[in-house]
C-alpha cells in the first residue's frame, strides 16, 4: 500500500511503532501467559506483575500524570479492573494523539476513563474526547480524577450505546472531524465501530483498536465464541483494507493502529 497520501507525522509515528512492535515481541518471548506460545503482555495482568523485564519497561518509560496514576491504582481495586487499558499502551496512544496534534477524539468504551483522561491531557484547552459508555457508574468512579487533573471539561461523556452516539455525531455533521479514536467496547460491534470511525476520522487520523489478539483466542476461534470470531474477521478485513495503513502491535492484549489514508 502506498504512503504517498500520509502526513509526515503519521509516517514518523509508523516508524516509531516498528520499535515498539519489536520490543513487544522480544518481551513476549521472556514470559507468555496461559495460551501456549501466544505472547500477551499487559502491565497489570497476572503474569506480567512479577516479570522483571515488564517492570524494567514500566520503570524506564512510564510518565503518568499524578491524577492518572491515582486513577489507575484506584481502578485496580475494582473487581472489573481487568477491563482497564494497559498503562503503557495508553501512553503510546496519548503520544500518537499528540504527534498528530489531535484536538477531537473518540473513546468507545470508557470504564473508569483511564485512557479518556490520558488522551484529554494531551489535547489543547478547547479539545474534546467524546467518551461513549452504557454504564454511568463506571465512568463516575473516574470522574474525581478527571477533575483533579483539570481536564474534566474536555471529556464529553455520552451514556447510551456507542453506536447511537456515533450516529448522533454523524447526524450532527461531524464526519471527518475527529483525529483519533480508540475502540474498546463490546467485541461483536467492533466492525460497526470501525466503519463509523472511518467516517468520523479525518484523513491522517488514527483508529486504535484494542484486544485484537483476545488472549490468543483469535488463533483458533471456537464455533460458539462469537467475540473471537468477530475480532478475527475484523483483523482480516483491516489487513486488506485499502482505506488505511495498518500496524498490529503485541502491546497489551494486541493493539491495531489504522492510519486513515
Ligand atoms: C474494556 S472497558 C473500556 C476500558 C477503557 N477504554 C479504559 O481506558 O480503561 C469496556 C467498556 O465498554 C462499555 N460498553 C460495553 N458495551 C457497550 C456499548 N454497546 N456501548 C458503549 N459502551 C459499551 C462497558 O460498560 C465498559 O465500561
Amino acid at each position: 500500500m502506498s504512503f504517498h497520501n500520509v502526513s509526515k507525522e503519521a509516517l514518523w509515528g509508523t516508524a516509531a511503532l516498528g520499535a515498539v512492535f519489536a520490543a513487544g515481541l522480544w518481551i513476549g518471548k521472556g514470559k507468555s501467559q496461559a495460551f501456549g506460545s501466544t505472547t500477551i503482555f499487559k502491565s497489570h495482568s497476572k503474569g506480567a506483575k512479577d516479570n522483571p523485564l515488564m517492570k524494567y519497561v514500566l520503570d524506564h518509560s512510564m510518565r503518568e500524570h499524578p491524577a492518572l496514576k491515582k486513577l489507575r491504582l484506584k481502578t485496580l481495586e475494582d473487581r472489573f479492573s481487568g477491563m482497564m487499558v494497559a498503562c503503557e499502551q495508553s501512553q503510546l496512544m496519548a503520544n500518537l494523539a499528540k504527534l498528530i496534534k489531535a484536538k477531537k477524539a473518540l473513546e468507545i468504551g470508557v470504564y473508569t476513563g483511564y485512557n479518556a483522561l490520558n488522551i484529554a491531557l494531551t489535547l489543547p484547552e478547547d479539545g474534546r474526547v467524546v467518551a461513549c459508555d452504557i454504564s454511568e457508574a463506571l465512568p463516575n468512579m473516574g470522574r474525581p480524577f478527571w477533575k483533579e487533573a483539570g481536564v474534566e471539561h474536555k471529556i464529553d461523556l455520552r451514556i447510551q450505546p456507542a453506536l447511537k452516539t456515533l450516529d448522533d455525531l454523524l447526524a450532527a455533521g461531524e464526519a471527518e472531524s475527529f483525529d483519533f479514536a480508540f475502540i474498546d467496547a463490546d467485541k461483536q460491534n467492533y466492525d460497526h465501530y470501525y466503519e463509523k470511525c472511518l467516517q468520523l476520522i479525518r484523513k491522517g487520523g488514527i483508529i486504535a483498536i484494542d484486544n485484537v489478539l483476545w488472549s490468543g483466542r483469535v488463533l483458533n476461534p471456537e464455533a460458539d465464541d462469537l467475540d473471537s470470531q468477530c475480532i478475527d474477521k475484523l483483523n482480516k478485513k483491516i489487513y486488506r483494507d485499502v482505506r488505511v495503513n495498518v500496524s498490529m502491535l503485541t502491546v497489551g492484549d494486541g493493539l491495531t493502529l489504522a492510519f486513515k489514508l
